[in-house]
């Protein structure tokens, strides 16, 4: 029997392999979100990672390509195991499910579908960068002169449309949810759900899902209300108050020098 075969043919070996490619992905939400999270510091924090992650150029699509395929791995084997699932309780071998396992694994399949979708809008929104015009992709330049795309200007244009905010907040929602459950049967899958270990290991799971959800909801919301502001003049609704410490001052006064400093020091 060989590796393919235990890992993706026999029924155990395809719920380890989806709790493995589960926990990558779960590693890659809680790394995307720290990323995130640094709307909340000055713009040129935001606006330097993403650049760094632009630079690593064909690594860049390595990592891209590697979770296509971790994600593409872990929908056909839920649609596998969903499909063996159905077939044996047709013919009456699982009677003994209860209902709320039942109802468990249909949310997750509804919530996994919905968060697909999801992240094909997210891709389109701030990958591919195609659902709004020009204005809503603007450029900047860093406090070291390198000309950017203004990552931290992008989300809070996004945000502000409540469309688009509540259908952040439903997904990050749902993916939250999909993860806790997830990562429960993950535990159950590797063996590691122990009847002493049961209890505490499914609240750590929910603490972890909560924070995870606050997380991003916090900036979904932050931009949404105007807690987190647009910095940069050349975009059109440039809200940043007068003596701003964030982004150094740039009221009517000082708006024009900045400018001003910026253009002498490209030429
Ligand atoms: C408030 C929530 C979120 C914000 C503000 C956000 C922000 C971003 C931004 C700005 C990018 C583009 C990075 C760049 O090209 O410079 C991005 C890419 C991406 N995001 Fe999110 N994201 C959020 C939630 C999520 C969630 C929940 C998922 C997963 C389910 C996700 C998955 C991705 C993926 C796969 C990419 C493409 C990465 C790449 O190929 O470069 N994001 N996100």
């Amino acid at each position: 029997m060989n590796i393919f075969h235990v890992l993706f043919r026999s029924s155990v070996g395809k719920k380890v392999t989806m709790a493995v490619t589960g926990f990558l992905l779960f590693g890659f939400v809680i790394g995307h979100l720290s990323g995130n999270l640094q709307i909340f510091s000055t713009p040129d924090k935001i606006n330097a990672y993403a650049h760094f992650l632009e630079s690593l150029g064909p690594a860049l699509w390595v990592i891209r390509l590697g979770l296509l395929v971790i994600v593409a791995v872990h929908i056909w084997l839920a649609a596998e195991l969903t499909i063996e699932n159905r077939r044996a309780r047709q013919t009456g071998y699982e009677k003994q499910i209860t209902l709320r396992a039942t109802l468990g694994s249909r949310y997750m399949r509804w919530s996994g579908v919905i968060v697909l979708l999801f992240i094909i809008y997210h891709l389109l929104h701030f990958t591919v960068r195609v659902t709004g015009g020009p204005e809503a992709y603007p450029t900047t330049i860093l406090a070291d002169g390198t000309a950017v795309r203004d990552v931290h200007s992008m989300i809070i244009i996004g945000f502000q449309n409540p469309l688009i905010a509540g259908f952040y907040l439903l997904s990050v929602g749902l993916l939250s949810w999909h993860l806790s459950h997830g990562l429960v049967s993950m535990f159950q899958s590797l063996g590691m759900k122990t009847r002493t270990w049961a209890k505490p290991l499914e609240k750590t799971v929910i603490a972890i899902c909560v924070l995870y959800f606050i997380g991003n909801a916090a900036i979904v919301v932050a931009a949404f209300t105007g807690q987190v502001r647009i910095q940069n003049p050349q975009v059109a609704g440039f809200t940043c108050r007068t003596d701003c410490e964030v982004c150094g001052a740039r009221n009517d006064a000082s708006l024009a020098e900045t400018l001003e400093q910026r253009e002498e020091s490209q030429s």
